[in-house]
């Protein structure tokens, strides 16, 4: 029997934010409940705990990183919720190249804090770094995918008798390493440090970028600066209204490159649906 219907994600550019929302309120409509949205997307959103319960439906979401769980995320991922038996359903948010293991990542972390899995999904999204990679999507055959998969999600909650085995998403035990950024010339691409530059001229201060940053690492004194963490989800840089923002590391723009060389083909959805 559940109850409550949460939308649960981090999501710096909104596409995964979109998916999880569109997701959960098909499935609320179908289970006769409104969504509840926890959007731990800014660092004073990730200040407390959550504790759900047995009669909670949470549907997960995270963007890909480097094939995986953003890293700077997962001590959040992991310690930040408790399912005390709640149903969960891992969705990945991945711009067009792979999701890797990043659904089973956090397929595995979702189990291990007291979730039952009992679907996931990997959903194709536009490409934060290029607007050629994955544009347009999730498009009109999108939608109706991932409405499918919502209404058989409800069909199989309304069904469940008992617990279903864990969503199998891999065979394997353990998840693989993050994804190597290659570049133009197939060598990894090393842009860990790299970080959003700011036209001076452009910038008007007016400290949008600040309040989006996930990070918490633009200088409210001044938004020039980038004073912590950059895990170069490219939201200061989409929200600024003057395009004072830009990225110019070499490494990172010829990563972008070998991107928009290799990953224009369409990428397909990929769901489990457990245990039916
Ligand atoms: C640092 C970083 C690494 C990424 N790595 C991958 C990846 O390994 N595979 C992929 O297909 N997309 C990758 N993407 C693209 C995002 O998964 C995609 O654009 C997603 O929609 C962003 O989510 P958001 O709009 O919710 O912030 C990456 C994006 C960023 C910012
Ligand atoms: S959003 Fe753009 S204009 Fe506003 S403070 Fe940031 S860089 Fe400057
Ligand atoms: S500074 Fe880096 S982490 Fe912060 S919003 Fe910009 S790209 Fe994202």
């Amino acid at each position: 029997m559940i109850n409550n219907i949460f939308a649960v994600y981090f999501s710096p550019t909104g596409n995964t934010a979109k998916i999880v929302k569109d997701v959960a309120t098909t499935v609320g409509a179908e289970l006769g409940h409104p969504i509840k949205v926890i959007d731990y997307t800014l660092p004073q959103n990730r200040n407390h705990h959550l504790n759900f319960q047995k009669e909670d439906l949470v549907i997960w979401g995270t963007p890909v990183y480097a094939g995986r769980i953003p890293n700077k995320l997962l001590p959040y991922v992991r310690s930040g919720a408790i399912g005390n038996g709640a149903l969960a359903v891992p969705i990945a948010v991945f711009g067009n190249r792979n999701y890797d293991d990043c659904l089973f990542e956090l397929r595995n972390e979702l189990e291990r804090n007291n979730f039952h899995t009992i679907a996931g999904a990997a959903f194709v999204s536009a490409h934060v770094f290029s607007d050629k990679i994955g544009a347009g999507r999730p498009d009109a055959a999108d939608s109706e995918e991932m409405q499918r998969f919502a209404k058989k999600l409800a069909e199989k909650i309304k069904r469940m008798t008992n617990i279903p085995k864990p969503v199998e998403i891999s065979k394997r035990d353990v998840v693989g390493s993050y994804y190597t950024p290659l570049g133009v010339d197939g060598k990894p691409a090393v842009f860990l440090k790299a970080k959003p530059e700011t036209d001076v001229v452009k910038c008007q201060k007016c400290g949008l970028c600040v309040a989006v940053c996930p990070m918490g690492s633009i200088s409210k004194e001044n938004p020039l600066n980038v004073t912590g963490i950059c895990i170069k989800c490219q939201a200061c840089i989409m929200v600024c209204p003057n395009n004072a923002k830009y990225m110019d590391d070499p490494e990172f723009l010829s990563h972008k490159a070998m991107l928009e060389k290799n990953y224009t083909d369409r990428a397909a959805n990929k769901i489990f649906y457990g245990e039916l």
